[in-house]
Protein backbone atom coordinates (compact mmCIF):
# COMPACT_ATOMS: atom_id res chain seq x y z
CA UNK A 1 0.00 0.00 0.00
CA UNK A 2 0.98 3.22 -1.06
CA UNK A 3 1.71 6.62 1.25
CA UNK A 4 -0.63 8.96 -0.03
CA UNK A 5 -3.35 11.58 1.25
CA UNK A 6 -6.10 10.44 3.36
CA UNK A 7 -6.47 7.35 4.96
CA UNK A 8 -3.41 6.13 3.47
CA UNK A 9 -1.35 8.24 4.94
CA UNK A 10 0.90 6.51 7.56
CA UNK A 11 1.72 9.43 10.07
CA UNK A 12 -0.40 8.46 13.52
CA UNK A 13 -1.23 5.30 12.40
CA UNK A 14 -2.22 3.11 15.27
CA UNK A 15 0.64 0.49 15.73
CA UNK A 16 0.15 -3.06 15.55
CA UNK A 17 3.76 -3.65 14.99
CA UNK A 18 2.69 -4.09 11.42
CA UNK A 19 1.53 -0.99 9.20
CA UNK A 20 0.13 -2.28 6.39
CA UNK A 21 -2.78 -4.20 8.98
CA UNK A 22 -2.94 -1.15 10.55
CA UNK A 23 -3.92 0.32 7.43
CA UNK A 24 -6.19 -2.40 6.44
CA UNK A 25 -7.94 -2.01 9.82
CA UNK A 26 -8.02 1.54 9.52
CA UNK A 27 -9.85 1.27 6.15
CA UNK A 28 -11.87 -1.51 7.23
CA UNK A 29 -13.46 0.31 9.78
CA UNK A 30 -13.94 3.49 8.22
CA UNK A 31 -15.61 1.39 5.25
CA UNK A 32 -18.42 0.45 7.83
CA UNK A 33 -19.44 3.76 7.43
CA UNK A 34 -20.19 3.03 4.15
CA UNK A 35 -17.18 4.93 2.19
CA UNK A 36 -15.84 3.88 -1.00
CA UNK A 37 -12.22 3.28 -1.64
CA UNK A 38 -11.93 6.55 -4.18
CA UNK A 39 -13.52 8.99 -1.52
CA UNK A 40 -10.92 7.63 1.21
CA UNK A 41 -8.15 8.44 -1.08
CA UNK A 42 -8.65 12.02 -1.14
CA UNK A 43 -7.16 15.08 0.95
CA UNK A 44 -8.91 14.17 4.58
CA UNK A 45 -10.14 17.37 6.03
CA UNK A 46 -10.85 17.31 9.72
CA UNK A 47 -13.69 19.75 11.37
CA UNK A 48 -13.74 20.06 14.80
CA UNK A 49 -17.29 20.30 16.16
CA UNK A 50 -17.51 22.08 19.15
CA UNK A 51 -21.52 22.49 18.67
CA UNK A 52 -22.55 21.79 22.66
CA UNK A 53 -26.19 22.35 23.76
CA UNK A 54 -24.20 23.89 26.78
CA UNK A 55 -22.62 26.12 24.17
CA UNK A 56 -25.13 28.65 22.65
CA UNK A 57 -22.40 30.75 21.58
CA UNK A 58 -21.59 28.02 18.67
CA UNK A 59 -25.52 27.08 18.15
CA UNK A 60 -25.10 27.14 14.59
CA UNK A 61 -22.59 24.60 14.74
CA UNK A 62 -24.43 22.60 12.54
CA UNK A 63 -25.20 24.70 9.38
CA UNK A 64 -21.51 26.04 9.46
CA UNK A 65 -20.31 22.26 9.52
CA UNK A 66 -22.58 21.32 6.50
CA UNK A 67 -21.38 24.81 4.73
CA UNK A 68 -17.44 23.13 5.86
CA UNK A 69 -18.41 20.07 4.06
CA UNK A 70 -19.80 21.41 1.00
CA UNK A 71 -16.38 23.52 0.76
CA UNK A 72 -14.04 20.57 0.87
CA UNK A 73 -16.13 18.33 -1.32
CA UNK A 74 -16.30 21.12 -3.67
CA UNK A 75 -12.27 21.18 -4.12
CA UNK A 76 -12.18 17.62 -4.10
CA UNK A 77 -11.54 16.53 -0.35
CA UNK A 78 -13.28 14.54 2.27
CA UNK A 79 -14.39 16.23 5.11
CA UNK A 80 -14.48 14.42 8.50
CA UNK A 81 -16.28 15.86 11.04
CA UNK A 82 -15.44 15.25 15.35
CA UNK A 83 -15.79 16.36 18.41
CA UNK A 84 -13.48 17.98 21.23
CA UNK A 85 -14.42 19.57 24.44
CA UNK A 86 -16.39 22.42 24.23
CA UNK A 87 -16.18 26.00 26.76
CA UNK A 88 -19.11 28.41 27.12
CA UNK A 89 -18.11 31.54 29.36
CA UNK A 90 -21.01 31.13 31.44
CA UNK A 91 -20.94 27.42 31.93
CA UNK A 92 -17.65 26.34 32.66
CA UNK A 93 -17.07 26.14 36.62
CA UNK A 94 -14.91 27.45 38.19
CA UNK A 95 -13.55 29.35 34.91
CA UNK A 96 -13.37 28.98 31.44
CA UNK A 97 -9.94 29.75 31.33
CA UNK A 98 -9.20 26.54 33.86
CA UNK A 99 -10.57 24.42 31.23
CA UNK A 100 -8.51 26.34 28.44
CA UNK A 101 -5.40 24.32 28.54
CA UNK A 102 -7.51 21.10 28.84
CA UNK A 103 -9.00 21.91 25.14
CA UNK A 104 -5.87 22.66 23.28
CA UNK A 105 -4.32 19.42 24.98
CA UNK A 106 -7.58 17.35 23.36
CA UNK A 107 -7.39 19.18 20.21
CA UNK A 108 -3.94 18.91 19.89
CA UNK A 109 -3.78 14.88 20.59
CA UNK A 110 -7.27 14.62 18.06
CA UNK A 111 -5.14 15.99 15.37
CA UNK A 112 -2.40 14.13 15.89
CA UNK A 113 -4.30 10.47 16.96
CA UNK A 114 -6.69 10.77 13.78
CA UNK A 115 -5.99 10.69 10.20
CA UNK A 116 -6.18 14.04 8.58
CA UNK A 117 -4.19 16.20 6.28
CA UNK A 118 -6.04 19.39 7.39
CA UNK A 119 -8.05 20.68 9.79
CA UNK A 120 -10.73 23.19 9.78
CA UNK A 121 -11.46 24.35 13.64
CA UNK A 122 -14.12 26.06 14.58
CA UNK A 123 -14.31 27.82 17.43
CA UNK A 124 -16.16 31.67 18.66
CA UNK A 125 -16.47 31.91 22.27
CA UNK A 126 -13.76 33.39 24.14
CA UNK A 127 -11.77 30.44 25.31
CA UNK A 128 -12.24 28.04 22.35
CA UNK A 129 -10.35 29.63 19.27
CA UNK A 130 -7.17 29.99 21.45
CA UNK A 131 -7.52 26.92 22.73
CA UNK A 132 -7.61 25.53 19.02
CA UNK A 133 -4.73 27.70 18.27
CA UNK A 134 -2.64 26.52 21.05
CA UNK A 135 -3.96 22.58 20.00
CA UNK A 136 -2.93 23.41 16.45
CA UNK A 137 0.23 25.09 16.59
CA UNK A 138 1.37 22.70 19.22
CA UNK A 139 0.29 19.82 16.51
CA UNK A 140 1.61 21.44 13.28
CA UNK A 141 -0.40 20.49 10.30
CA UNK A 142 -2.28 22.60 8.11
CA UNK A 143 -4.92 24.25 10.20
CA UNK A 144 -7.11 27.07 9.03
CA UNK A 145 -10.14 28.49 11.95
CA UNK A 146 -13.91 29.28 11.07
CA UNK A 147 -15.32 31.62 13.82
CA UNK A 148 -18.56 30.94 14.70
CA UNK A 149 -19.55 34.30 14.50
CA UNK A 150 -21.07 36.79 16.92
CA UNK A 151 -24.85 37.15 17.84
CA UNK A 152 -27.36 39.95 16.73
CA UNK A 153 -27.98 42.42 18.97
CA UNK A 154 -31.78 42.69 21.03
CA UNK A 155 -34.02 46.21 21.79
CA UNK A 156 -35.41 46.59 25.40
CA UNK A 157 -37.83 49.29 25.42
CA UNK A 158 -36.31 50.36 22.35
CA UNK A 159 -32.52 50.49 22.96
CA UNK A 160 -30.25 48.13 21.76
CA UNK A 161 -29.13 45.90 24.01
CA UNK A 162 -25.98 43.38 23.49
CA UNK A 163 -24.17 41.03 25.77
CA UNK A 164 -22.27 41.51 27.49
CA UNK A 165 -21.25 45.28 28.37
CA UNK A 166 -25.08 46.07 28.65
CA UNK A 167 -25.91 43.19 31.21
CA UNK A 168 -23.17 44.79 33.31
CA UNK A 169 -24.80 48.31 32.50
CA UNK A 170 -28.38 46.75 33.29
CA UNK A 171 -26.86 44.74 36.30
CA UNK A 172 -25.44 47.97 38.06
CA UNK A 173 -28.51 50.00 37.54
CA UNK A 174 -30.37 47.01 39.47
CA UNK A 175 -27.35 46.98 42.01
CA UNK A 176 -28.20 50.92 42.52
CA UNK A 177 -31.89 50.45 42.65
CA UNK A 178 -32.27 52.45 39.34
CA UNK A 179 -34.62 49.99 38.08
CA UNK A 180 -36.36 47.14 39.33
CA UNK A 181 -37.23 42.79 39.11
CA UNK A 182 -39.42 43.63 35.94
CA UNK A 183 -36.97 45.91 34.24
CA UNK A 184 -34.43 43.29 34.66
CA UNK A 185 -36.51 40.34 33.84
CA UNK A 186 -37.27 41.97 30.99
CA UNK A 187 -33.91 43.08 30.02
CA UNK A 188 -32.54 39.23 30.19
CA UNK A 189 -34.81 38.06 27.75
CA UNK A 190 -33.19 41.01 24.84
CA UNK A 191 -29.22 40.31 25.61
CA UNK A 192 -28.75 37.56 24.15
CA UNK A 193 -31.01 37.77 20.57
CA UNK A 194 -29.77 35.51 18.59
CA UNK A 195 -26.88 32.26 18.93
CA UNK A 196 -23.71 33.34 18.47
CA UNK A 197 -21.14 34.70 20.38
CA UNK A 198 -21.08 37.98 22.51
CA UNK A 199 -21.73 41.33 20.03
CA UNK A 200 -19.37 43.67 22.20
CA UNK A 201 -15.67 43.58 21.39
CA UNK A 202 -15.32 41.63 24.17
CA UNK A 203 -12.76 38.51 23.94
CA UNK A 204 -14.71 36.66 21.65
CA UNK A 205 -14.73 39.40 18.53
CA UNK A 206 -11.39 40.11 20.18
CA UNK A 207 -9.95 36.94 19.04
CA UNK A 208 -11.75 36.56 15.87
CA UNK A 209 -10.07 39.84 14.66
CA UNK A 210 -6.75 38.31 15.92
CA UNK A 211 -7.41 35.21 14.56
CA UNK A 212 -7.93 37.03 10.98
CA UNK A 213 -5.12 39.30 12.10
CA UNK A 214 -2.79 36.36 12.02
CA UNK A 215 -3.51 35.33 8.95
CA UNK A 216 -5.52 32.11 10.19
CA UNK A 217 -9.14 32.92 9.05
CA UNK A 218 -10.13 32.90 4.77
CA UNK A 219 -9.93 37.07 4.37
CA UNK A 220 -13.27 38.76 5.88
CA UNK A 221 -13.54 35.97 8.65
CA UNK A 222 -13.04 37.76 11.89
CA UNK A 223 -16.88 39.37 11.16
CA UNK A 224 -19.71 37.82 9.87
CA UNK A 225 -22.33 37.29 12.65
CA UNK A 226 -23.66 33.76 13.48
CA UNK A 227 -27.15 33.79 11.78
CA UNK A 228 -26.60 35.65 8.04
CA UNK A 229 -25.38 33.80 5.14
CA UNK A 230 -21.95 35.90 4.93
CA UNK A 231 -21.23 33.56 7.99
CA UNK A 232 -21.83 30.80 5.75
CA UNK A 233 -19.94 31.32 2.81
CA UNK A 234 -16.81 32.32 5.10
CA UNK A 235 -17.73 28.92 6.28
CA UNK A 236 -17.61 27.14 2.34
CA UNK A 237 -14.56 28.97 1.73
CA UNK A 238 -13.05 27.62 4.58
CA UNK A 239 -13.41 24.02 3.78
CA UNK A 240 -12.37 24.72 0.03
CA UNK A 241 -9.09 26.54 1.90
CA UNK A 242 -8.46 23.37 4.02
CA UNK A 243 -8.38 21.02 0.64
CA UNK A 244 -5.16 23.18 -0.74
CA UNK A 245 -3.55 23.76 2.12
CA UNK A 246 -3.46 19.91 2.30
CA UNK A 247 -2.50 19.58 -1.71
CA UNK A 248 0.31 22.48 -0.44
CA UNK A 249 1.32 21.11 2.89
CA UNK A 250 0.97 24.89 4.24
CA UNK A 251 1.41 24.14 8.15
CA UNK A 252 0.91 26.24 10.76
CA UNK A 253 4.32 27.12 11.51
CA UNK A 254 4.76 29.20 7.99
CA UNK A 255 1.36 31.27 9.45
CA UNK A 256 2.49 31.68 12.98
CA UNK A 257 5.60 33.59 12.59
CA UNK A 258 6.62 36.75 14.43
CA UNK A 259 5.63 38.62 11.54
CA UNK A 260 1.75 37.53 12.23
CA UNK A 261 2.11 38.05 16.00
CA UNK A 262 3.75 41.72 14.99
CA UNK A 263 0.07 42.13 13.21
CA UNK A 264 -1.99 40.20 15.73
CA UNK A 265 -0.87 42.81 18.44
CA UNK A 266 -1.44 45.86 15.80
CA UNK A 267 -4.76 45.05 15.88
CA UNK A 268 -5.46 44.08 19.36
CA UNK A 269 -4.50 47.52 20.20
CA UNK A 270 -6.59 48.93 17.42
CA UNK A 271 -9.91 47.45 18.29
CA UNK A 272 -9.71 48.71 21.64
CA UNK A 273 -9.39 44.49 22.39
CA UNK A 274 -10.04 42.74 25.28
CA UNK A 275 -7.20 42.35 28.11
CA UNK A 276 -7.31 38.50 27.86
CA UNK A 277 -6.25 38.01 24.05
CA UNK A 278 -2.74 39.63 25.45
CA UNK A 279 -3.08 36.41 27.54
CA UNK A 280 -4.36 34.13 24.42
CA UNK A 281 -1.57 35.65 22.55
CA UNK A 282 1.07 34.90 24.44
CA UNK A 283 -0.01 31.48 24.98
CA UNK A 284 -0.56 31.04 21.42
CA UNK A 285 2.87 32.60 21.29
CA UNK A 286 4.37 29.99 23.53
CA UNK A 287 3.44 27.42 21.16
CA UNK A 288 5.67 28.52 18.41
CA UNK A 289 8.29 29.09 20.78
CA UNK A 290 8.01 33.05 20.88
CA UNK A 291 8.06 35.09 23.41
CA UNK A 292 5.41 38.25 23.63
CA UNK A 293 7.18 41.05 25.87
CA UNK A 294 4.48 43.33 27.10
CA UNK A 295 7.41 46.14 27.10
CA UNK A 296 7.06 45.65 23.34
CA UNK A 297 3.05 45.41 23.38
CA UNK A 298 3.60 48.79 25.35
CA UNK A 299 5.85 50.66 22.85
CA UNK A 300 3.36 49.53 20.30
CA UNK A 301 0.34 50.98 22.05
CA UNK A 302 2.19 54.61 21.98
CA UNK A 303 1.57 54.53 18.51
CA UNK A 304 -1.71 52.41 17.64
CA UNK A 305 -4.35 54.37 18.40
CA UNK A 306 -7.99 52.73 18.66
CA UNK A 307 -9.92 52.90 15.19
CA UNK A 308 -12.88 50.43 16.08
CA UNK A 309 -15.85 52.02 17.73
CA UNK A 310 -17.19 49.59 19.81
CA UNK A 311 -18.11 48.83 22.99
CA UNK A 312 -17.10 48.42 26.01
CA UNK A 313 -14.47 51.22 24.58
CA UNK A 314 -16.88 52.59 21.72
CA UNK A 315 -20.91 52.70 20.86
CA UNK A 316 -21.16 50.05 17.87
CA UNK A 317 -21.94 46.50 18.10
CA UNK A 318 -19.80 43.26 16.01
CA UNK A 319 -22.71 43.51 13.35
CA UNK A 320 -21.99 47.23 13.03
CA UNK A 321 -17.93 46.51 12.38
CA UNK A 322 -19.20 43.83 9.98
CA UNK A 323 -21.63 46.10 7.51
CA UNK A 324 -18.49 48.72 7.68
CA UNK A 325 -16.02 46.50 6.00
CA UNK A 326 -14.91 44.69 9.22
CA UNK A 327 -11.21 43.30 9.42
CA UNK A 328 -9.89 44.64 5.74
CA UNK A 329 -11.41 48.16 6.58
CA UNK A 330 -9.12 47.86 10.13
CA UNK A 331 -6.40 46.72 8.06
CA UNK A 332 -6.26 49.39 5.76
CA UNK A 333 -5.99 51.98 8.02
CA UNK A 334 -3.24 50.17 10.06
CA UNK A 335 -1.37 49.50 7.30
CA UNK A 336 2.08 51.72 7.43
CA UNK A 337 2.16 49.51 10.78
CA UNK A 338 2.35 45.95 9.85
CA UNK A 339 4.10 43.75 8.12
CA UNK A 340 2.34 42.70 4.92
CA UNK A 341 4.70 39.47 3.86
CA UNK A 342 3.41 38.04 6.24
CA UNK A 343 1.64 34.63 5.05
CA UNK A 344 -1.74 33.68 5.20
CA UNK A 345 -3.84 30.58 4.84
CA UNK A 346 -4.85 31.51 1.60
CA UNK A 347 -1.09 31.16 0.52
CA UNK A 348 -1.16 34.81 -0.13
CA UNK A 349 0.50 37.68 2.33
CA UNK A 350 -1.48 39.76 4.31
CA UNK A 351 -0.61 42.56 1.74
CA UNK A 352 -1.79 40.77 -1.31
CA UNK A 353 -5.41 39.99 0.32
CA UNK A 354 -5.18 43.55 1.39
CA UNK A 355 -4.97 44.32 -2.35
CA UNK A 356 -7.30 42.47 -3.70
CA UNK A 357 -10.05 43.20 -0.92
CA UNK A 358 -11.42 46.14 -2.77
CA UNK A 359 -11.64 49.78 -1.81
CA UNK A 360 -13.15 51.26 1.31
CA UNK A 361 -16.45 53.04 1.78
CA UNK A 362 -18.11 55.87 3.64
CA UNK A 363 -18.39 54.44 7.62
CA UNK A 364 -18.69 55.68 10.88
CA UNK A 365 -17.25 52.46 13.49
CA UNK A 366 -13.88 52.05 12.01
CA UNK A 367 -12.01 55.91 12.21
CA UNK A 368 -9.70 56.88 9.93
CA UNK A 369 -5.93 56.75 11.37
CA UNK A 370 -5.84 60.64 12.30
CA UNK A 371 -8.98 60.55 14.17
CA UNK A 372 -9.20 57.59 16.37
CA UNK A 373 -11.04 57.05 19.04
CA UNK A 374 -8.74 56.95 22.07
CA UNK A 375 -5.04 58.11 20.57
CA UNK A 376 -3.15 55.16 21.71
CA UNK A 377 -3.57 51.41 21.76
CA UNK A 378 -6.05 49.85 24.41
CA UNK A 379 -3.92 48.07 27.16
CA UNK A 380 -1.32 49.84 28.83
CA UNK A 381 1.28 48.18 30.88
CA UNK A 382 2.17 48.98 34.31
CA UNK A 383 5.48 48.14 36.19
CA UNK A 384 6.25 49.00 39.73
CA UNK A 385 6.95 47.14 43.45
CA UNK A 386 3.55 46.10 43.38
CA UNK A 387 3.73 44.35 39.99
CA UNK A 388 7.50 43.04 38.96
CA UNK A 389 6.86 40.67 36.44
CA UNK A 390 4.11 43.83 35.18
CA UNK A 391 0.35 44.48 35.40
CA UNK A 392 -1.99 45.80 32.32
CA UNK A 393 -5.16 48.48 32.66
CA UNK A 394 -7.70 48.79 29.70
CA UNK A 395 -7.03 52.85 29.09
CA UNK A 396 -9.60 52.92 26.60
CA UNK A 397 -11.90 51.91 28.88
CA UNK A 398 -10.94 53.28 31.86
CA UNK A 399 -12.16 56.86 33.66
CA UNK A 400 -9.66 59.13 32.85
CA UNK A 401 -9.87 61.25 36.00
CA UNK A 402 -8.41 58.09 37.71
CA UNK A 403 -5.79 57.03 35.94
CA UNK A 404 -3.30 59.39 37.71
CA UNK A 405 -4.63 58.85 41.53
CA UNK A 406 -2.95 57.80 44.72
CA UNK A 407 -5.47 56.51 47.10
CA UNK A 408 -5.52 54.10 50.47
CA UNK A 409 -5.97 50.24 50.02
CA UNK A 410 -9.28 48.67 50.90
CA UNK A 411 -7.91 45.33 50.45
CA UNK A 412 -10.13 41.89 50.17
CA UNK A 413 -8.18 38.46 51.02
CA UNK A 414 -10.07 36.77 47.97
CA UNK A 415 -13.17 36.27 46.55
CA UNK A 416 -15.34 34.91 49.33
CA UNK A 417 -13.69 37.94 51.33
CA UNK A 418 -14.62 40.57 49.18
CA UNK A 419 -18.63 39.05 48.37
CA UNK A 420 -19.54 39.02 51.98
CA UNK A 421 -17.85 42.24 52.90
CA UNK A 422 -18.23 44.35 49.39
CA UNK A 423 -22.06 45.24 50.17
CA UNK A 424 -21.51 46.29 53.49
CA UNK A 425 -23.15 49.19 54.92
CA UNK A 426 -19.63 49.37 57.43
CA UNK A 427 -17.44 48.84 54.97
CA UNK A 428 -14.72 51.44 55.21
CA UNK A 429 -14.55 53.10 51.98
CA UNK A 430 -14.63 56.03 50.13
CA UNK A 431 -14.86 57.06 46.45
CA UNK A 432 -10.85 57.92 46.52
CA UNK A 433 -9.63 54.64 47.80
CA UNK A 434 -8.43 51.81 46.10
CA UNK A 435 -10.07 48.57 45.95
CA UNK A 436 -7.29 44.99 46.46
CA UNK A 437 -8.42 41.96 45.56
CA UNK A 438 -6.18 39.04 46.20
CA UNK A 439 -5.83 35.26 44.93
CA UNK A 440 -7.34 35.55 42.12
CA UNK A 441 -4.67 35.00 39.73
CA UNK A 442 -3.59 31.48 37.95
CA UNK A 443 -3.47 29.48 40.88
CA UNK A 444 -5.15 31.25 43.56
CA UNK A 445 -8.79 30.63 42.58
CA UNK A 446 -7.38 28.81 40.67
CA UNK A 447 -8.42 29.32 37.02
CA UNK A 448 -7.82 33.36 36.79
CA UNK A 449 -11.15 34.15 36.74
CA UNK A 450 -12.37 37.25 35.81
CA UNK A 451 -13.26 38.37 38.67
CA UNK A 452 -11.22 41.89 38.44
CA UNK A 453 -13.75 43.84 37.28
CA UNK A 454 -14.75 44.17 41.33
CA UNK A 455 -18.52 45.71 41.82
CA UNK A 456 -18.60 48.87 43.03
CA UNK A 457 -19.57 48.66 46.60
CA UNK A 458 -23.16 48.87 47.12
CA UNK A 459 -23.09 52.29 49.45
CA UNK A 460 -20.71 53.95 47.09
CA UNK A 461 -22.87 52.86 44.12
CA UNK A 462 -26.32 54.08 45.73
CA UNK A 463 -23.94 57.67 46.03
CA UNK A 464 -24.08 57.40 42.46
CA UNK A 465 -20.14 56.40 42.39
CA UNK A 466 -19.61 54.83 38.71
CA UNK A 467 -15.82 54.08 38.66
CA UNK A 468 -12.79 53.48 41.42
CA UNK A 469 -10.03 52.34 41.02
CA UNK A 470 -9.35 48.21 41.30
CA UNK A 471 -6.16 46.42 41.44
CA UNK A 472 -5.87 42.60 41.50
CA UNK A 473 -4.23 39.49 39.97
CA UNK A 474 -7.32 38.63 37.99
CA UNK A 475 -9.03 39.03 34.81
CA UNK A 476 -11.78 40.86 34.00
CA UNK A 477 -14.67 40.53 31.00
CA UNK A 478 -13.55 41.94 27.57
CA UNK A 479 -17.08 43.27 27.55
CA UNK A 480 -16.43 44.94 30.65
CA UNK A 481 -15.25 48.86 31.89
CA UNK A 482 -13.21 50.86 34.53
CA UNK A 483 -10.51 51.90 36.23
CA UNK A 484 -9.24 48.74 36.96
CA UNK A 485 -6.01 47.28 36.81
CA UNK A 486 -5.14 43.75 36.35
CA UNK A 487 -3.22 40.14 35.81
CA UNK A 488 -0.61 41.83 38.92
CA UNK A 489 2.41 39.23 38.28
CA UNK A 490 3.43 37.75 40.15
CA UNK A 491 0.02 36.94 41.93
CA UNK A 492 -0.85 36.73 45.80
CA UNK A 493 -0.65 33.22 45.57
CA UNK A 494 2.39 32.57 44.55
CA UNK A 495 3.65 35.05 47.25
CA UNK A 496 3.62 38.41 44.30
CA UNK A 497 4.08 41.50 46.41
CA UNK A 498 0.24 41.48 45.91
CA UNK A 499 0.03 39.37 48.74
CA UNK A 500 1.56 41.51 51.10
CA UNK A 501 -0.78 44.49 50.70
CA UNK A 502 -2.67 45.42 53.79
CA UNK A 503 -5.99 47.57 54.41
CA UNK A 504 -4.80 51.11 55.02
CA UNK A 505 -1.74 51.18 52.73
CA UNK A 506 -1.18 53.65 49.77
CA UNK A 507 -1.14 52.96 46.48
CA UNK A 508 -0.25 54.76 43.36
CA UNK A 509 -1.20 54.72 39.93
CA UNK A 510 0.21 56.49 37.27
CA UNK A 511 -1.01 55.28 33.55
CA UNK A 512 0.62 58.25 31.93
CA UNK A 513 4.19 56.73 33.78
CA UNK A 514 2.81 53.25 33.33
CA UNK A 515 3.85 52.91 37.56
CA UNK A 516 1.58 50.82 39.77
CA UNK A 517 3.58 51.41 43.17
CA UNK A 518 2.75 50.26 46.89
CA UNK A 519 4.57 52.70 48.54
CA UNK A 520 6.02 51.23 51.17
CA UNK A 521 9.85 50.80 51.66
CA UNK A 522 11.59 47.42 49.92
CA UNK A 523 12.56 46.99 53.43
CA UNK A 524 9.14 46.84 55.04
CA UNK A 525 7.81 44.38 52.12
CA UNK A 526 10.66 42.15 53.13
CA UNK A 527 9.59 42.03 56.41
CA UNK A 528 6.27 40.88 55.76
CA UNK A 529 7.06 38.31 53.35
CA UNK A 530 9.47 36.80 56.20
CA UNK A 531 6.64 36.75 59.19
CA UNK A 532 3.39 35.81 56.40
CA UNK A 533 4.86 33.44 54.29
CA UNK A 534 2.76 32.36 51.22
CA UNK A 535 1.53 28.63 51.01
CA UNK A 536 0.91 27.61 47.08
CA UNK A 537 -2.26 26.16 46.64
CA UNK A 538 -2.11 22.55 45.65
CA UNK A 539 -4.50 19.44 44.90
CA UNK A 540 -4.12 15.98 45.24
CA UNK A 541 -5.78 14.73 42.49
CA UNK A 542 -6.92 14.60 38.94
CA UNK A 543 -7.25 17.79 36.20
CA UNK A 544 -6.90 20.25 39.49
CA UNK A 545 -3.34 19.06 40.58
CA UNK A 546 -2.23 18.80 37.16
CA UNK A 547 -3.49 22.83 36.85
CA UNK A 548 -1.77 23.75 39.81
CA UNK A 549 1.62 21.98 39.93
CA UNK A 550 2.01 23.18 36.27
CA UNK A 551 0.33 26.93 35.25
CA UNK A 552 2.63 29.58 34.47
CA UNK A 553 1.47 32.89 35.54
CA UNK A 554 0.01 35.97 33.22
CA UNK A 555 3.60 36.59 31.51
CA UNK A 556 3.62 33.00 30.02
CA UNK A 557 0.05 32.89 28.76
CA UNK A 558 -1.36 30.82 31.98
CA UNK A 559 -0.27 27.90 29.92
CA UNK A 560 1.04 24.71 31.56
CA UNK A 561 4.75 25.03 31.46
CA UNK A 562 5.62 21.54 29.80
CA UNK A 563 3.18 22.68 26.44
CA UNK A 564 4.94 25.76 25.87
CA UNK A 565 7.48 25.07 23.04
CA UNK A 566 11.43 26.09 24.14
CA UNK A 567 11.50 29.42 23.21
CA UNK A 568 13.77 29.97 20.33
CA UNK A 569 13.53 33.41 18.75
CA UNK A 570 12.05 36.70 20.03
CA UNK A 571 8.48 38.13 18.81
CA UNK A 572 10.18 41.53 20.41
CA UNK A 573 13.41 41.88 18.28
CA UNK A 574 11.40 42.23 15.48
CA UNK A 575 8.82 45.06 16.54
CA UNK A 576 11.03 48.21 16.56
FE1 LIG B 1 -19.55 33.09 24.51
FE2 LIG B 1 -19.54 35.77 25.29
S1 LIG B 1 -20.29 34.03 26.35
S2 LIG B 1 -18.73 34.81 23.54
MG1 LIG C 1 -16.05 37.20 27.88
Amino acid sequence: MTDKPGFGLRKGLTNYGDNDFSLFLRKAFIKGAGYTDSALERPVVGIVNTGSAYNPCHGNAPQLIEAVKRGVMLAGGLPMEFPTISIHESFSAPTSMYLRNLMSMDTEEMLRAQPMDAVVLIGGCDKTVPAQLMGAASAGLPAIQLITGSMLTGSHRSERVGACTDCRRYWGKFRADEIDEQEIADVNDQLVASVGTCSVMGTASTMACIAEALGMTVPGGASPPAVTADRMRVAERTGMQAVRMAQQQLTIDKVLTPDAFHNAMRVLLAIGGSTNGIIHLTAIAGRCGLEVDLKALDRMGRETPVLVDLKPSGQHYMEDFHHAGGMAALLRELKPLLKLDALTVTGRTLGEELEASGPGFVQDVIKPFDRPIYPQGGIAVLEGNLAPRGAIIKQSAANSALMEHEGRAVVFENAEDMAERIDSDDLDVTADDILVLKNIGPKGAPGMPEAGYIPIPKKLGRAGVKDIVRISDGRMSGTAFGTIVLHVTPEAAVGGPLAHVRNGDRIRLSVAAREISLLISDEELAQRARENPVHEPRAGRGYRKLFLETVTQADQGVDFDFLRAEVSTGVTPKMD
